[in-house]
């Protein structure tokens, strides 16, 4: 049998997928059921003087108004609305008092016989306001924001700036050559397909069953629990599929508390399901303007880095990502400085997404090398070269593997680089300007704790069950294709249970660790399925493993075999006959083995291809080259569909997308998918993916994972690929053609 792990296995979801069996969280129906629509703030600070339902209340099927004066009992300390990857401060409490913190913040919660009635009676709730000065420009707040200092807590600690190296000032100051920038990222917000919901389904005991959209099952769990002071075993927490979350689901987000609480207080089984326009009142990635001054030799040898960060929050949570250290893993320098700080504006809490921090430092840092390439009259991927790191240099660390490289030439070579005249405005194709980009890619490789549960039948089919999620990156396939090569069946006789808060222990799916931890889950408790079967094994009269030990015998096609001699085998079926069991049932925590001298980190290298009309200004991204080092690939197909994702993603940030806030006011101008610009399939031309072969011995499977680091770098090469078509250095992102004008 050929191993599963490396192949291109389709999904092992897709059917029920595109038939439309798989069930997303507003898709699950109880006879009764209501439906809650959510009415919003219009201001974007200040309080609620007077909130009038009369005239929703009197909507024909219309059962009731929720607001911050009638609603059930809701936690009153911060620590019960801490969910499992919260930020420092006061996490926001849906529907609990009059204040006002961000416009379109929850403030009622209409419950319906059907949704279009709750939908038409939230259009009726009045609300009187009293309005207070509201500030959401990031620039109107730069000379006002306040540097992050280093928190105890060694995780919060590592999204802090790293500390300095050497006088990067001086070094900059003294350097033959120089180049300065600054670098302007708006606020994003993710825009998964489908929107967030919630069925809280009522059940006949009173417990409460959650069908909920998010990226940690146990998350919302634990979460729901402390907001309602419910007993965990009274609360499960499910979500099964889930169309796309990019981070907003790492989070529990309000949906789930309105339903919940409308449930709890009416008895009754309720679905909540947020507008287009209401998913612009969750997280989104902070704007950001970054700083970046370089200095080098004139071979071009990198002196000395310095990179700092303004980014955007609330007023009332810290959350910040470790937007400047990425320099210090990729270019030797002996100087460097990172500064980080935060405004403090009147919106909701910025959150984590895609490639949160590489995604938007890298930007500036890959463009700011493009520069100083230009600068030095050097080749761009030469320049990287000259710099390249071996170390992590906060650390001193090398690292466990870092085919980067290799991702360079073979990049390189796929997309014709070498025909490359670094002469801007020099490449053409008719009336179109030609611009070839590049930059450089980098995320974490992470593995997390984690618990999976394999039961496995005497008819040779396995049950492989983890609290983890599938948000749409393969997480069912590659798990069923694991378990089969770990318990020698075929794929079709492996069943993956996920997305269930009553399964065994996963941390919220996010930051590309659960591939690498999932995985790695599944080996350990395969091995201890395996160590079970040869016990029973060597119970049989004249057992030809009598004297097998366990690392001596694998499963292979259904049959526990030595490894040596094939010949001598049992049957599953046999093992567990001769146990008089016809089911072996176990769960493994599996917890990464330390490896703090050494550092952990996927790689890429992005190429890029722009034509730009030379009237118009109109740009299109013609052809993209990602090549990736990502340790062993356990899905090629999956795994390419995850780049791919990445490279559509790197358009969007690069031409496309910004929310646009009109800041009289503090609303979102653009909250809705016509007017906030992401790439359609007109944009997407010819992406091609490779994957360099690297090989990493940090964990039993060699996995990195991988999916943040699609994105990281695509920005920054087709920013640069814009240069060098045109001549002119857009340093705001996105590139629209009105900043192209010459
Ligand atoms: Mo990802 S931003 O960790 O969901």
């Amino acid at each position: 049998m050929a191993a599963y792990i490396g192949s291109a296995t389709p999904r092992i979801d897709g059917v029920s997928k595109v038939t439309g069996t798989a069930k997303y969280a507003a898709e699950f129906n109880v006879p009764g059921l209501l439906y809650g629509s959510v009415v919003t703030a219009t201001i974007a600070k200040g309080r609620i003087v007077h909130i009038d339902c009369s005239a929703a209340m009197r909507a024909k099927g219309v059962i009731d108004v929720l607001t911050h004066e009638h609603r059930p009992p809701l936690a009153d300390n911060d620590q019960a609305y801490k969910d499992f990857v919260a930020p420092e401060g006061s996490p926001f409490r849906p529907l609990y008092d009059d204040k006002i913190k961000f416009s379109v913040q929850p403030i009622a919660l209409v419950v319906a016989e059907t949704s279009e009635i709750a939908r038409f009676a939230a259009s009726l709730v009045r609300v009187e306001y009293e309005q207070g000065g509201h500030v959401t420009d990031v620039f109107s707040r730069r000379d006002a924001a306040i540097p992050i200092r280093r928190p105890a807590d060694p995780v919060e600690a590592s999204f802090s700036p790293p500390k300095a190296r050497g006088n990067p000032e001086q070094a900059v100051a003294a350097a033959a050559v120089r180049h300065k920038g600054e670098y302007y990222v708006p606020i994003e917000h993710h825009n998964p397909m489908e929107l967030y919901a919630a069925t809280a389904i009522y059940e006949a005991d009173g417990k409460l069953t959650v069908y909920d959209k998010t990226q940690g099952v146990q998350n919302v769990q634990q979460y729901v629990c402390g907001v309602l002071a419910l007993k965990p075993e009274n609360v499960r927490v499910r979500s099964p599929f889930m169309g796309g979350g990019f981070g907003s689901g790492l989070r529990p987000q309000y949906e789930v508390v309105l339903a919940a609480l409308a449930a709890l207080a009416l008895r009754r089984s309720v679905r909540v399901v947020l507008t287009r326009p209401q998913m612009y009142g969750l997280g989104y990635r902070p704007a950001m303007i970054q700083r970046i001054a370089l200095g080098a030799d004139a071979t071009g040898l990198l002196d000395a880095i310095t990179h700092d960060a303004i980014t955007v929050t609330s007023q009332f949570e810290d959350f910040y990502r470790q937007e400047t250290g990425w320099s210090g893993l990729l270019y030797k320098s002996a100087h460097a400085k990172y500064a980080h700080s935060l405004a403090h504006l009147d919106l909701a809490t910025s959150c984590d997404m895609r490639a949160p921090s590489a995604a938007t430092g890298v930007y500036a840092l890959e463009s700011a090398m493009d520069e100083l390439a230009v600068a030095l009259n050097l080749d761009p991927v030469q320049l990287r070269l000259r710099c390249y790191s071996d170390r992590d240099q906060h650390s001193g660390s090398p690292y466990s593997s870092k085919a980067l490289k290799e991702c360079y030439r073979q990049g390189a070579e796929a997309f014709g680089w070498a025909e490359r005249n670094p002469k801007p405005g020099s490449m053409r194709d008719g009336s179109d300007l030609v611009g070839w980009g590049i930059a450089t890619g980098i995320w974490e490789a992470l593995q997390v704790p984690i618990s999976v549960r394999i039961a496995l039948t005497a008819n040779g089919h396995a049950e492989v069950a983890c609290a983890t999620s599938d948000i749409g990156t393969g997480t069912y396939t590659i798990m069923a294709q694991v378990a089969a090569d770990m318990l020698g069946l075929p794929l079709d006789n492996i069943s993956v249970k996920i997305g269930d808060s009553s399964l065994p222990q996963s941390p919220v799916e996010g930051g590309s660790w659960i591939a690498t931890s999932v995985a790695n889950g599944i080996a350990t408790t395969a091995d201890a399925i395996r160590d079970d079967l040869l016990r029973l094994a060597k119970r049989i009269p004249n057992s030809p493993l009598a004297d097998a030990a366990s690392d001596d015998v694998a499963l292979v096609d259904g049959k526990l075999a030595s490894k040596r001699d094939s010949t001598r085998f049992v049957s599953i079926a046999d093992a567990m006959r001769q146990g008089g069991v016809d089911r072996i049932e176990l769960e493994k925590t599996t917890e990464p083995a330390p490896d703090p001298s050494r550092a952990h980190n996927t790689h890429s290298a992005v190429f890029a291809e722009v034509k730009v009309d030379e009237q118009l200004d109109v740009i299109r991204v013609t052809r993209v080259v990602s090549a990736v080092a990502a340790g062993r690939i356990l899905n090629t197909k999956t795994a390419t569909s995850q780049i791919l994702g990445g490279v559509v993603w790197g358009i969007g940030m690069a031409l496309h997308e910004e929310t646009l806030i009109d800041h009289r006011f503090g609303r979102i101008m653009n909250a809705n998918i016509a007017e906030y610009h992401v790439p359609v399939n007109a944009d997407v031309h010819d992406v091609k993916v490779i994957f360099v072969e690297e090989s990493d011995d940090s964990n039993r499977l060699g996995v990195k994972g991988l999916g943040e680091i699609g994105i990281v770098g695509v920005a920054a090469a087709i920013a640069n690929a814009v240069y060098h078509a045109t001549g002119k250095r857009v340093r705001d992102l996105p590139i629209t053609l009105d900043k192209l004008r010459r």
